[in-house]
């Protein structure tokens, strides 16, 4: 695991948001980490669903991929307004640059990391992403999406630990970026 340092985690962080490729168990953990904190869950993907009024798969097959991803970028400005929430994104919405500065203005990044191996594993014979086409493409796409996702504040190693034990080191993580940050920024207000 590594110890990814944020550059300026704001605190206390309003939204924490999870970040990572499809099957590396946002929704989840997501799900999880908001009880233990007594925030609220939002999923962005359902709110697209929501608003769009049907499935991702219809989005992308009806209305196509950058439609989906107007209607991505356009609902992140939406949920971050929620006060203290954990904020589960979709495996493509921390791809663009705008999406990841919104990010980093409202709140604290956590990757979810998963090895190829793991992610085809869990997404096997799973129909509903309309990405998920074939082995290849997904390891095409991961592999353009790690410089991405190495931007986040805070990396979890989610290959093999239990979703309530990668809570738990997520919480530990959170806090030791925070305490570090706050002792920086006393060094550099001295
Ligand atoms: C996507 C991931 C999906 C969903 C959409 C596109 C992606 O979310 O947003 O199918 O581009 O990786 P999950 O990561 O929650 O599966």
């Amino acid at each position: 695991m590594t110890d990814s340092r944020p550059s300026a985690i704001r605190h206390p962080p309003s939204a924490i948001f999870l970040v990572g490729f499809m099957g590396c168990g946002k929704t989840t953990v997501g799900r999880l980490l908001a009880e233990r904190l007594a925030r609220r869950f939002i999923d962005l993907d359902d709110w697209i669903v929501q608003r769009a009024g049907k499935s991702i798969a219809r989005i992308f097959a009806e209305d196509g991929e950058e439609h989906f991803r107007r209607l991505e970028s356009e609902l992140l400005r939406e949920v971050v307004k929620e006060p203290d929430a954990v904020i589960s994104l979709g495996g493509g919405a921390f791809v663009s640059e705008a999406n990841r500065r919104v990010v980093k203005e409202c709140g604290v990044s956590v990757w979810l990391d998963c090895s190829l191996d793991v992610i085809l594993k869990r997404l096997e014979g799973a129909s509903d992403r309309p990405l998920n086409t074939s082995p290849e493409r997904l390891r095409d796409l991961l592999e353009s999406r790690l410089p991405s996702y190495s931007q986040v504040d805070v990396r979890i190693d989610a290959n093999q630990a239990a979703p309530t034990n990668l809570v738990e080191e997520i919480i530990t993580q959170l806090r030791r970026a925070i305490d570090y940050h706050m002792m920086i920024g006393e060094v550099n207000e001295s």
